[in-house]
């Protein structure tokens, strides 16, 4: 993007680091439609790259989207197979866009849980774009928070990490998200108002903005409209309005 024509919101000072998205209501936009659910999934993988490219357009370091859920194993089997056929020709078609972009693909979640084809078709990708800087793109999948947070301290444990070296920098160094900024913007579409077990330990700290659009119909003008809002958030982090303006 032309950094002298950007609206002040866009300002890479005013942009957050780190935007996480809760992509939800992909069925109930194909219910008011009369359609199948899979159809709504498959109109919010359109979405979901429209917002990839135009995050990575406005400059944002770090996008996480939420694609799969522990949870999600829950639903009906071929719900669940469409989802995953769906992820594969996402990473196929996307690949060669991503490395255009230069953005690099990692995944959060237990991926040795996912189906071996799912596996293949990420590691392929992963190796592919390791070496890209300008934006990471973290796909949660079979992801749970409770889980991560299970799984960071396990690997504490079994590295004999000693209580007092157990700090909130250990944890967060062993979490999926190692190494990356905790996010700075939350969003979730369609009009629920709950975390979904998503991100627990990196939310701390995140400013919320949930709007009741369906994702399919989450556009880059309502993007736009949530980053700008993000901008005129005061942050301050247990501290006085007084001090964060001082
Ligand atoms: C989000 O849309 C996609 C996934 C959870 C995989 P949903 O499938 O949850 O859509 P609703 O919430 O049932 O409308
Ligand atoms: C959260 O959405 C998971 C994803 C978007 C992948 P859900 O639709 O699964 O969440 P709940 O069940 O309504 O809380
Ligand atoms: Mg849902």
């Amino acid at each position: 993007m032309n950094t002298d024509n950007r609206p002040p919101w866009a300002a890479p000072e005013s942009l957050p680091a780190h935007v996480s998205i809760i992509m939800d209501g992909n069925g109930r936009w194909a219910k008011s439609r009369g359609q199948d659910r899979t159809q709504g999934h498959r109109a919010g993988t359109e979405t979901a790259r429209r917002i990839v490219r135009e995050a990575r357009r406005l400059g944002i370091r770090h996008l996480t989207l939420y694609t799969f859920s522990s949870e999600n194993w829950e639903r009906p089997k071929h719900e669940v197979s469409f989802l995953f056929e769906l992820l594969v020709s996402f990473l196929r078609d996307e690949l060669p866009s991503l490395m255009e972009q230069n953005i690099r693909l990692h995944v959060l979640g237990d991926v040795n849980g996912l189906p071996l084809a799912v596996r293949t078709a990420l590691n392929h990708a992963m190796n592919k774009t390791a070496g890209n800087g300008a934006m990471t793109l973290n796909l949660a999948l079979n992801y749970s928070g409770r889980g991560e947070i299970l799984h960071a301290v396990q690997a504490l444990v079994r590295q004999g990490v000693l209580p007092q070296d157990i700090t909130e920098e250990a944890l967060a160094s062993r979490l999926y998200t190692a190494g990356q900024p905790d996010p700075d913007l939350m969003i979730r579409t369609s009009g629920e108002l709950r975390l979904s077990n998503f991100l627990l330990f990196q939310h701390a700290y995140t400013e919320f903005h949930f709007t009741d659009t369906y994702w399919p119909d989450f556009g880059v003008e309502e993007f736009h409209a949530a980053l700008a809002a993000y901008a005129t958030r005061e942050r301050r982090f247990g501290k006085t309005g007084e001090q964060i303006k001082a």
